[in-house]
């Protein structure tokens, strides 16, 4: 397995959560293209709320800053109050979409089974998805965080028939390590922490496909700032990552982005 594989380009995802409105998204917006510009070694994502996906389309379209949703339905169409489907997404621009996010799980009951059900549904549109796994405090301290992570990424490769595998494949599909207790606490995992969780789940996406491993990338996600970033992002098998509060600061974002040049 190539560690260095060039499909495995540093990825920065920024996950805004709940959070913005139409003026000062479009400060931040225009300040993170500007602050990017020079920066070009890496790949970029910004996930606004639903409502503003238009304006990023807007703002975003003639960079090379892309943009996602946070969440997806399962369903194609129909009476599902509230829910926006895939090709809806796609249909804004988007190129990528969250799935499977601690807050999701635990606010909104979603589960291992709806996550691989819109993991399944985002390939088939051709959009890349970004499944969030992790452990929460009390199983981290149980030193269960392996079972729970397996447990996380085997409902979804054994959802993926052979065909829905390829085209996860072909839209690379990425995982993000995002350690419950890390999410919005200001604690961060070690770099070598969060090494050792993104090298079993690499070994678990090889026990689906040893090819596929090498290629996939994995992002860490949970309190990254400016200043911890880079060491975070130098481990062989961190590929970048999930930024949730600093994302909506023009300076810190742009500040990780380029800890991952
Ligand atoms: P914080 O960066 O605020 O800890 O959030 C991480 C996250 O949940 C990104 O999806």
């Amino acid at each position: 397995m190539n560690a260095q594989s060039i499909n495995r380009r540093k990825l920065v995802i920024a996950n805004w959560k709940m959070h913005g409105d139409i003026s000062s998204n479009q400060h931040l917006l225009q300040a993170v293209i500007h602050g990017l510009s020079d920066y070009q070694q890496a790949d970029y994502v910004i996930c606004p709320p639903n409502p503003y996906l238009f304006q990023a389309r807007e703002l975003l379209s003639n960079t090379k800053i892309a943009w996602g949703g946070q969440n997806v339905n399962q369903h194609d169409k129909g009476a599902f109050t509230g829910a926006v489907a895939a090709h809806m997404l796609t249909d804004l621009g988007c190129t990528y979409v969250l799935l499977g996010h601690s807050e999701r799980r635990v606010l909104f009951n979603e589960t291992n089974l709806t996550a691989a059900a819109r993991f399944d549904a985002s390939v088939k549109s051709g959009l890349t998805p970004v499944l969030c796994v992790g452990e929460t405090l009390a199983e981290h301290e149980a030193g269960l965080t392996e079972v729970i992570v397996a447990s996380q990424m085997d409902a979804v490769m054994a959802t993926l028939n052979d065909q829905s595998f390829a085209a996860a494949m072909q839209v690379n599909m990425v995982f993000a390590y995002e350690p419950v207790w890390a999410v919005g606490t200001g604690k961060t995992a070690t770099p070598e922490q969060a090494q050792a969780v993104h090298a079993f789940i690499r070994h678990r996406i090889a026990m689906r496909n040893s090819e596929a491993a090498g290629h996939v990338r994995i992002v860490y996600g949970g309190s990254i700032k400016a200043d911890n970033a880079k060491k975070l992002f130098s481990m062989p098998d961190v590929d970048g990552g999930l930024v949730g509060g600093a994302s909506l600061s023009a300076d810190e974002f742009i500040a990780i982005c380029k800890a991952a040049n």
